[in-house]
């Protein structure tokens, strides 16, 4: 009988042990697998398991190329990124400093649905760089193919800046930024809800430049359907609490298109009004299909002179009023009052270290509590001899 101290017990514990450990392995994995919505565009394993990407209004995707690649394999196919809805319609944006190839044996080619044969663009050694920041576009999807142009030479990865991203035209991590290269990019707006920022935080950098665009024109039109027929396009400002004048800038809507006459403006914040302090909302008569935003600061104002993300403008197409919308801003606005992109990368590495911690401590309590158990379960058996109850099954 003394053999058979702890075994019963010892066994079952041992094989909860197990199933707990893998359970939490597992779901170690899940955390770590969480979304990042990264493509790499030259990754033996995304080429070797065929997946295609989908799109939705929350899930979008980073398309990008690693500089230091696998094993030599077959890493050239196209990557597609589809929407999950029928009458889709995706942008294609382009994040950080502006994509280039300064490898002469490298090209990258971008297609639609609508004309498979024919690129919406090609990216090639230094001739041609995409110099939109955005294209909203009707389509069932995109797809990306990087490729060498003579397939025995060499191709230095090194060489390449490949940063886009697909978003449906409904997400909310469409970004604009009132500097460089994002002025004149042209926005559509359907159900759509477009940030517009002064500049970007200094970790996303959009261009070498060390000073601020004095003038940047921004074009946002309404996507012509039946829905969108009485929508008006809307504006909604949040001032951050560094709002200030050191820069003189001034936002205003043109009717008139790139202009600065005031003449053509309908709407216009500067820096010295109090309302560049308060929230609200302004929105363009019903007819009004597409205005350009024409954002003005002082020539020569070096980046630090205004806060990064000093104000955010949202930009809708919004059935209804003004009024309607600081109405809605309860429901639909607030939940966007955090910068979606800085909270993405925020969340996911604190999902990914608390994933990791709590498996690591629950493990480790599990393992002391069977000790403690078995210990406990063999000592009172030693000390008070077998008390056999069959009645009592351990369960796990
Ligand atoms: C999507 O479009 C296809 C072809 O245009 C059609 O056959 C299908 O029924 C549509 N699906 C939905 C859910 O509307
Ligand atoms: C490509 O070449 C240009 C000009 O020499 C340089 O400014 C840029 O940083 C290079 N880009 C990459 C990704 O190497
Ligand atoms: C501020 O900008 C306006 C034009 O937008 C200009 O008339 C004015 O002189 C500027 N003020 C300063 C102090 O630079
Ligand atoms: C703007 O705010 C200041 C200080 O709060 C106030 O003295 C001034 O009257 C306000 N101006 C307008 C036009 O409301
Ligand atoms: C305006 O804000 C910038 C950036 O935060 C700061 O460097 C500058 O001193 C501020 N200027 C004034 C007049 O408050
Ligand atoms: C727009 O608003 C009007 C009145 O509030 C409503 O009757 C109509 O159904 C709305 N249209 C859409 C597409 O939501």
């Amino acid at each position: 009988m003394s053999k058979r101290c702890c075994s019963p017990e010892f066994h079952s514990m041992n094989r909860c042990l197990w199933h707990t450990t893998l359970v939490l392995l597992l779901g170690l994995h899940v955390c770590l697998s969480h979304d990042t919505n990264t493509i790499v565009l030259n990754s033996c394993e995304r080429c070797a398991s065929n997946v295609e990407y989908e799109v939705s209004a929350d899930v979008d995707y980073l398309i990008t190329v690693s500089p230091t690649p696998g094993p030599p394999c077959h890493w050239e196919c196209k990557a597609r990124v589809y929407s999950g809805k029928n009458s889709s319609w995706l942008c294609l944006s382009q994040v950080g400093i502006v994509s280039q190839i300064n490898d002469s044996n490298g090209e990258l080619s971008v297609y639609d649905s609508r004309r498979k044969d024919n690129a919406i663009f090609h990216l090639k050694y230094y001739l041609s760089t995409w110099h939109h920041r955005e294209d909203c576009r009707q389509t069932e999807f995109l797809d990306f193919y990087l490729r060498k142009v003579k397939s025995k030479a060499k191709l230095d990865f090194k060489k390449l800046r490949i940063n886009f991203r697909v978003v449906d035209i409904e997400s909310t991590n469409r970004v604009v930024y009132l500097d460089g290269t994002y002025c004149t990019t042209a926005y559509k707006l359907f159900n759509s809800k477009i940030s517009i920022y002064n500049q970007p935080d200094e970790t996303e950098a959009i261009t070498y430049e060390h000073t601020l665009y004095s003038l940047c024109g921004v074009p946002v039109e309404i996507v012509d359907t039946p829905e969108t027929q009485h929508k008006r396009i809307c504006f909604y400002y949040m001032p951050s609490d560094q709002v200030n004048c050191s820069s003189n800038w001034s936002f205003s809507v043109s009717v008139g298109g790139y202009t600065t006459s005031p003449a053509n403006m309908i709407y216009t914040l500067n820096c010295a009004q109090n309302r560049s302090r308060e929230t609200h909302a302004w929105c363009a008569d019903v007819g009004i299909r597409k205005v350009t935003v024409i954002f003005q600061r002082n020539s020569n104002v070096p980046k630090s002179v205004e806060q990064p993300r000093m104000f955010r403008f949202l930009v809708l197409d919004h059935n209804g009023t003004a009024e309607s919308l600081m109405a809605e801003k309860t429901t639909a606005v607030k939940e966007l009052l955090i910068p979606p992109e800085e909270e993405a990368v925020v969340n996911n590495n604190n999902i990914m270290i608390i994933c990791i911690l709590v498996s690591i401590a629950v493990v480790v309590l599990v393992i002391v509590a069977v000790v403690l158990y078995s210990r406990r379960r063999c000592l009172s058996l030693l000390l008070y001899g077998p008390v056999h109850n069959p009645a009592n099954p351990t369960a796990c």
